[in-house]
């Protein structure tokens, strides 16, 4: 039996496994450029975060409906339950839709009904997460978060992602000084690709409450000792990484370090259906490879509802 946790570095987009987007395409008439599932399957390898960006943002292009999004976030729920994922922390990236003439209104309703429906379908409870990219200019995080007020009920608090070098946390100070106004929690991205610096300005820059990733804290001693000290949670999300090539490969993540130098680690699954594996997965993938005892594993597990904002609704009204 998996233990219960919750998932907090969760991409919907990167849970488009093979089967669904060829059955979204037919639905929509897309043409993908693969010939079946497996020739897809096989484009799955990748040298860099960017190498596999290119191939996340082309098969969006099957996401078209709201039903499409409810069909997508359905699969992913029913697979996190069965992976022991009790509360899941949904990211969305709106811009990958609204540039290709999708309205975020129904990119966040169709997840809504898939969310909305979670709790009673699949025990899990959910809240989702704006992202920007921050590859895209700052102006268009703004437009973004002004096109979201309508939908901002539904949504719990703002991310940052896409391609990291050279897009520092500090870009984005506005949109995040306007997200905090709004009541919206917030977390970014950083030190996956990028230096420790960046992971020091999302705390400092952006309020950031979680990081996301924040491997590279490693490299900067002083750093790891605040993260300590200030006991703010990172999203790891170990598969990922390898995949990625953030690291040379399993035995070699700095997992073990970073609990044994006391950060608050939690380990996530990022884009499952592109990285081989799920949250346990993600779990068993370092127990077993790693030798993480029982009681680490459970440690990430309780840190992964520490970290969690269960509390939001009690945090919001108290502003
Ligand atoms: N978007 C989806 N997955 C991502 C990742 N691992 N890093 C940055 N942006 C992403
Ligand atoms: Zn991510």
């Amino acid at each position: 039996m998996p233990l219960p946790k919750a998932e907090l570095h969760l991409h919907i987009e990167g849970t488009l496994e093979p089967e669904l987007a060829f059955a979204l395409a037919e639905r929509n008439g897309v043409e993908l450029p693969y010939a079946d599932e497996d020739a897809l399957r096989e484009v799955y390898s990748f040298s860099d975060l960017q190498s596999f960006l290119d191939l996340y943002y082309e098969l969006m292009a099957v996401l078209r409906t709201e039903q499409d999004f409810a069909d997508l976030a359905d699969a992913y729920l029913a697979r996190a339950a069965a992976q022991g994922v009790r509360h899941a922390e949904i990211f969305f990236d709106p811009q990958a839709h609204t540039s290709r003439g999708v309205g975020i209104g129904t990119v966040v309703e169709g997840l809504a009904r898939a969310l909305d429906r979670s709790e009673e379908r699949h025990g899990v409870s959910t809240g989702l997460i704006l992202c920007f990219l921050r590859d895209e200019p700052a102006e268009s995080a703004l437009e973004t978060l002004e096109a979201a007020r309508p939908y901002l009920h539904r949504i719990v608090g703002v991310g940052l992602d896409s391609a990291e070098v050279g897009n520092p946390p500090a870009k984005f100070r506005a949109v995040y000084e306007a997200a905090a106004a709004l009541g919206l929690r917030r977390v970014a991205h950083a030190g996956e690709e990028g230096p420790p610096e960046y992971i020091a300005e999302a705390l400092d820059v952006l309020g950031v409450e979680r990081v996301d990733h924040g491997l590279r804290c490693m490299e900067d001693p002083a750093l790891v000792e605040r993260l300590v000290r200030e006991r703010v949670p990172l999203t790891l999300c170990p598969l990922s990484n390898v995949r990625l090539r953030a690291v040379e490969d399993l035995a070699h993540h700095p997992l073990p370090a970073m609990l044994d130098a006391g950060l608050l680690c939690t380990v996530n699954s990022d884009d499952p259906a592109y990285f081989g594996g799920y949250a346990e997965d993600n779990l068993r993938a370092v127990r077993d490879t790693l030798g993480l005892s029982r009681e680490r594993l459970r440690e990430l597990a309780r840190n992964s509802f520490l970290a969690a904002f269960l509390d939001h609704d009690e945090e919001r009204r108290a502003r």
